[in-house]
């Protein structure tokens, strides 16, 4: 909403006081303590410029805490704050470019005021911004939901006035709205200081997403390892056991159990990517989609046709359509798995300096090796097919077995169906 019917509207109804402003707070549960306030004088909210007051309040032993304006580490300010030598704080303010450590910007007029400090194992931030009012997107400031995201390292203190100070990756952050109409007024020059300010606290109304970044990580690691593993190593070789194993019994008692626990492990593990995309709000991105094809794919039609394939070869001991489609979609999934393992590299590292450099390359070597294996060992197979077919068959017939694996498969039924059942 713009500001100056908002405005009209919160006069109306009597929410503006010029005397005494006010002030709505947000305490994220997973905070550990820290506390948020926002206050915007009438004067600022009623020309869309001016000073703007924001109070971060948190226990003595963290190392920093920081709060941003927006829903994303691009969309405004960022603060951080931390212990400084002489008892104070330090504020730093920064410019968010991207999901990555803000770099401390001197030209965004951000200021520490009076009653900032450390008090009885608490530090407090109270601070005057005279460029807050207008989010990088040119977006009011002063929205009925206004979008903040916070961050916060517990440990040690930092004790450092140095305003560029090199900052990790937070422990936990999120995100929360509040409704700023309850914020606006007063003209106080230090509203946190004053005590002449109605204070609502607006956590229960606010909608809010936390995520504790060390269980973030583990649940990134364990997505990458189970589906990767599924999808390189363990979908194309539970494949080749249908050549390497020839017999009878290979479907229904090797390869279909075997890949049954690949497609479990493999829903673990989308289950956890699921539950990542959501804590980065990235499920549309190119990785999370990609994924839901191949296990769409994995889960429901692969089965599905290798079941009909097999109730098929029961009844007429034949290669039938839904076998040639059975395998050239599980190569096709197989091949989709492993890029949208590769680009999900591409996604994690863009937001997690911590991943070694040398993964995605092992990835590639691994992916490329089981291409190669697989490859092999059809090759491998069927040339002993052939090899014994010709040594058992007449000219004429070997002639006809001459043809690409998907239409051979028929006709090798046709002329030597012991040979065929063995590996279907
Ligand atoms: C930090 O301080 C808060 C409040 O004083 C306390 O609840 C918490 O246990 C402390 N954390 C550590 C790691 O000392
Ligand atoms: C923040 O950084 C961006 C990109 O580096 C730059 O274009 C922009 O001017 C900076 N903003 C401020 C307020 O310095
Ligand atoms: C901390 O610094 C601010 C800004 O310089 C000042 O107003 C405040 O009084 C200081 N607090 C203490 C406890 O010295
Ligand atoms: C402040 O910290 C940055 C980043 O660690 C460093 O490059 C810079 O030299 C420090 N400045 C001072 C004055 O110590």
């Amino acid at each position: 909403m713009r500001l100056p019917s908002f405005l009209a509207t919160a006069s109306v109804l009597g929410l503006v006081s010029s005397v005494y402003g006010q002030i709505v707070s947000h305490t994220p549960s997973e905070g550990r303590g820290v506390r948020y306030s926002v206050n915007i004088p009438d004067a600022t909210a009623l020309t869309g410029t001016g000073p703007v007051y924001l109070q971060l309040e948190a226990p003595a032993n963290m190392t920093w805490i920081a709060l941003g304006q927006g829903a994303d580490m691009t969309d405004g300010n960022i603060f951080i704050i931390y212990s400084a030598p002489d008892g104070n704080i330090t504020l730093s303010p920064r410019n968010a470019t991207g999901p990555f450590e803000p770099l401390y910007d001197p030209s965004i007029r951000a200021f520490l005021l009076e009653g900032s400090g450390i008090h009885h194992g608490l530090m407090t931030a109270n601070i005057r911004c005279d460029d807050c009012m207008t989010l990088k997107n040119g977006d009011s400031l002063a929205d009925k939901s206004s979008s903040w995201i916070w961050g916060i390292t517990t440990g040690d203190p930092l004790n450092s006035a140095n305003v560029s100070e090199t900052i990790y990756k937070h422990d936990y952050h999120g995100i929360f709205t509040l409704d700023l109409s309850h914020a606006i007024g007063g003209n106080s020059a230090n509203p946190f200081f004053m005590p002449t300010h109605r204070i609502t606290d607006f956590t229960p109304f606010s909608s809010q997403r936390q995520i504790d970044d060390t269980l973030l990580h583990k649940k990134r690691i364990a997505h990458g390892v189970m589906t990767s593993v599924a999808f390189v190593l363990l979908f194309p070789n539970f494949a080749l056991t249908l050549y390497i194993f020839p017999s009878r019994y290979t479907v229904a008692w090797i390869h279909a159990p075997l890949q049954a626990f690949a497609v479990l492990l493999a829903l673990a593990g989308f289950a956890l990517g699921v539950s990542t995309s959501m804590d980065l709000g990235e499920e549309g991105g190119y990785h999370p989609i990609m994924g839901y094809v191949a296990m769409a794919a994995v889960v429901l039609v692969q089965p599905i046709l290798g079941i009909m394939q097999h109730i098929h070869f029961k009844r007429t001991g034949q290669k039938s359509f839904y076998g040639v489609a059975h395998r050239w979609l599980g190569r096709f999934i197989s091949v989709l798995g492993i890029v949208t393992g590769g680009i999900g590299f591409h996604y994690a590292g863009s937001m997690n300096p911590d991943i070694p450099p040398a993964s995605p390359i092992a990835y590639g070597i691994i992916s490329g090796s089981m291409g190669v294996i697989y490859v092999l060992v059809i090759w491998w197979r069927r040339s002993r097919t052939k090899r014994k077919l010709a040594a058992e068959c007449p000219p004429t017939i070997k002639k006809t077995t001459n043809r690409s694996d998907s239409t051979l498969v028929s006709e090798l039924a046709n002329v030597d169906a012991s040979q065929e059942k063995s590996w279907q």
